[in-house]
């Protein structure tokens, strides 16, 4: 089993963005929380500030991969790319949001990506990026 981990715009800069919504823990924590999750299985962790260069990652996990954890952030809510990447490569896939993007501004409401993840986890914080692991972990 090999699951890819994919973070999508400013997700580097947490700790430092808008610590109100995000948490003042940083991306470098992040990572290492989802190294932890990750015991025991091959996987990957990306962070693009870019929509093709996200495009390009989902589509080289094509045969590579066997599911895919991605919080595309700002792209979540307009990117067609990325979800028709997503459709193209067919891997199992769980999105995740630090915030509860269903809160929040009309414009967080919608999620591109939704419409082909088997699960979305929204508004757990970083445990969330952990839910998802173990969901893959369990289902694929
Ligand atoms: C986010 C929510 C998005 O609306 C926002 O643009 C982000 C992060 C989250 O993890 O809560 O950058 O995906």
């Amino acid at each position: 089993m090999k699951l890819l981990i994919i973070n999508g715009p400013n997700l580097n800069m947490l700790g430092i963005r808008e610590p109100a919504i995000y948490g003042k823990n940083t991306y470098s924590e992040l990572c290492r929380m989802i190294e932890k999750a990750c015991e025991g299985i091959e996987f990957e962790i990306y962070q693009s500030n870019h929509e093709g260069a996200i495009v390009d990652k989902i589509q080289s996990a094509f045969n590579v991969f066997d599911g895919i954890v991605i919080n595309p952030a700002a792209y979540t809510h307009t990117s067609v790319a990325i979800l028709d990447a997503l459709k193209s490569v067919n891997i199992p896939t769980v999105e995740v949001h630090i915030s509860d993007i269903n809160t929040r501004e009309d414009f967080r409401k919608f999620s591109y990506v939704s419409l082909y993840a088997c699960k979305t986890i929204a508004g757990r914080g970083f445990d969330g990026y952990v839910e998802a692991i173990e969901y893959l972990r369990a289902s694929v």
